[in-house]
């Protein structure tokens, strides 16, 4: 081998090496993101769990239907399996934030990370996303006569137009990949008391409380009387339209640069060698 083809098949394996380092500057990495936001531990816990995280990093747009540790708790105890299925179901494969949920007409079919799995049979790999005259957001399986299990709660963070996550009521089950789990029923319709019925408590009763159509979904945290800490975990939340406080994705991202912006160099020195 003369110098020249050594010097070439060198510059080639830098070059190489810089382009995936570059690609994973670019990646959404997802379990970063979510770090901190510990309201959701245990679905990110699972997104870790079955490795998910690596599929959805793969992606360039995403949105999360985040589930809260109280919501979540319902499919914890199903198989791996099944817990796979739903979760890769709350992964849609489209950026959706507040605003683009707010100019659906009536209702859309969005594919899931659960449909590029493969196992998905009928349309257990789409979600449908439904806008109510009333502005609420509701979403379901998209499975015929699937019930619009869960409703929009609130935006936590978006990175336009890349990752959008949303937290929502209930898990999204399609029939057939286990048992669904359905909203409770509405309570009676009784005129507000003069004293704030929202006290009572922060989740699953929400449903029926007749909030103005827009940002239903940050009624229970500002009205809250906060009771337990749980509750405050979830803090950041409402002040966040856009993401604010990620001091680990900033390190990762200069982490990743210099190693890029140090490989690049090395490159250029190879490459004035050569010539
Ligand atoms: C949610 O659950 C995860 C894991 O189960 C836990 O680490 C985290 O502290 C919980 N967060 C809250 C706010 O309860
Ligand atoms: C993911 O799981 C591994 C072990 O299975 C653990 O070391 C790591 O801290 C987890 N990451 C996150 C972000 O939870
Ligand atoms: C965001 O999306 C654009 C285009 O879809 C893509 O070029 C870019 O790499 C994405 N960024 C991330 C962080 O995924
Ligand atoms: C979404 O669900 C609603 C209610 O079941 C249904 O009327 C609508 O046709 C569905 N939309 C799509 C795009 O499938």
């Amino acid at each position: 081998m003369n110098p020249k083809t050594q010097f070439s098949l060198l510059a080639l394996v830098v070059l190489v090496f810089v382009l995936s380092s570059s690609s994973s500057v670019n990646a959404l990495n997802i379990l970063q993101q979510l770090k901190g936001y510990d309201n959701y531990g245990a679905f990110v816990d699972l997104l870790n769990q079955t490795k998910l995280y690596q599929k959805i990093n793969e992606r360039n747009t995403v949105t999360i239907l985040a589930l809260t540790n109280a919501t979540i708790a319902s499919i914890q105890g199903r198989s791996d399996d099944e817990k796979l299925a739903i979760i890769s179901s709350h992964v849609l494969l489209d950026y959706f934030d507040k605003i683009k949920l707010n100019k659906i007409s009536k209702s859309v079919e969005i594919t899931t990370l659960y449909q590029s799995s493969g196992a998905a049979n009928d349309e257990q790999g789409f979600v449908n996303i439904t806008r109510l005259s009333s502005g609420q957001i509701l979403f379901g399986s998209a499975m015929k006569k699937a019930p619009l299990v869960a409703r929009l709660e609130k935006e936590v963070f978006t990175k336009p137009y890349n990752l959008s996550v949303l937290q929502v009521s209930l898990p999204i089950i399609a029939p057939g990949i286990g048992e669904v789990i359905l909203p409770p029923p509405p309570p009676p319709f009784t005129p507000p008391p003069s004293e704030s019925p929202k006290k009572s408590n922060d989740d699953e009763e929400e449903e029926e409380s007749v909030s103005p159509a827009e940002a239903p979904a940050d009624s229970p945290e500002s009205g809250s009387p906060a009771p337990s800490p749980v509750a405050d975990a979830d803090a950041p939340g409402p002040a966040t339209e856009n993401e604010v406080d990620t001091p680990a994705d900033t390190t990762t991202g200069s982490g990743a640069s210099r190693v890029f912006v140090g490989a690049a160099t090395a490159v250029m020195a190879l490459v004035f060698n050569f010539l």
